[in-house]
């Protein structure tokens, strides 16, 4: 018998080498289209390309030890795309939480999901539903896909919480802080993202958590998101280390 190979055979890069990575990263996963676009191919493969993506980034994250992993799959304003593009993305939603549940159980990963959840096609929702409750009481990573979301939209909501708060007496408007506010977003049981990456190369948040970004360190790449992957997710976390965040201190 031959003896078993000592060295790893995966040349991809030791994640655990790198020290103390960001508990919360957020990603705005853009350039799908421009991918299939350069390929001469519809823009749903690209979207197909972007979903493996998702699976590769979320186990780099997760042999990194990175607590929260929320990545924005479909804003508020993606609804005005063609139908024909907004309906194969819900249906690349299904697929792809079915097809993933076997690893998200097995790799110890908590579903989540921002939005406004009950906007989305019937579908969509079930398999969403199934596997949050699936995957509740994982205590790995918690990855919470961003649907239907937008940052404005969720302050709008929030707000809309406090006011009825107020309506009802339960809270004085010479009482209300910041802190009533952050705790009636869809985000509040979470630490704010430390690291932000958007993809493709576009400076700007598109509504993405507007309220949680606030001290967040932002990295773009000009990387499509289909060619990111566990290397490019390193760079951007030893670029993280680089950072000084001060938080308005000196
Ligand atoms: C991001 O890729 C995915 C979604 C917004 C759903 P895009 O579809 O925006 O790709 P580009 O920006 O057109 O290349
Ligand atoms: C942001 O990408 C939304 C998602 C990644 C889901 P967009 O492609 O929609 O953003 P814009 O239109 O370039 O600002
Ligand atoms: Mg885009």
């Amino acid at each position: 018998m031959t003896a078993q190979p000592t060295v790893p055979l995966d040349p991809a890069p030791d994640l655990r080498a790198t020290p103390g990575p960001p508990r919360h990263l957020a990603i705005i996963m853009d350039g799908n289209g421009r991918w299939a676009k350069e390929r001469g191919l519809p823009r749903i493969r690209g979207h197909q390309a972007g979903a493996h993506a998702v699976r590769m980034v979320t186990e780099a994250c997760c042999e990194l030890g990175i607590e929260y992993l929320t990545v924005y799959a479909f804003s508020t304003e993606n609804w005005k795309r063609p139908a024909e593009e907004v309906m194969a993305l819900f249906g690349l939603l299904e697929h792809f939480i079915a097809a993933e549940l076997p690893t998200l159980m097995e790799n110890n990963v908590q579903l989540q999901a921002i939005g406004r959840l009950r906007e989305l096609p019937i579908n969509a929702q079930c398999a969403l539903e199934d596997a949050i409750r699936k995957t509740s009481t994982n205590t790995g990573l918690t990855l919470v896909l961003a649907l239907n979301y937008s940052g404005r939209a969720e302050l709008e909501d929030a707000i809309r919480e406090v006011c009825q708060d107020v309506a009802a007496g339960r809270l004085l408007p010479e009482v209300f802080t910041q802190e009533h506010l952050r705790n009636h977003l869809y985000t509040r049981a979470w630490p704010d993202p430390d690291l932000l990456i958007r993809t493709s190369g576009e400076m700007r948040l598109s509504n993405f958590l507007l309220w949680q970004l606030s001290y967040t360190e932002l990295y773009v790449t000009p990387k499509l998101w289909p060619d990111f992957g566990k290397a490019d997710l390193l760079e951007a976390i030893q670029e993280f280390h680089r950072r000084q965040r001060r938080y308005g201190g000196i």
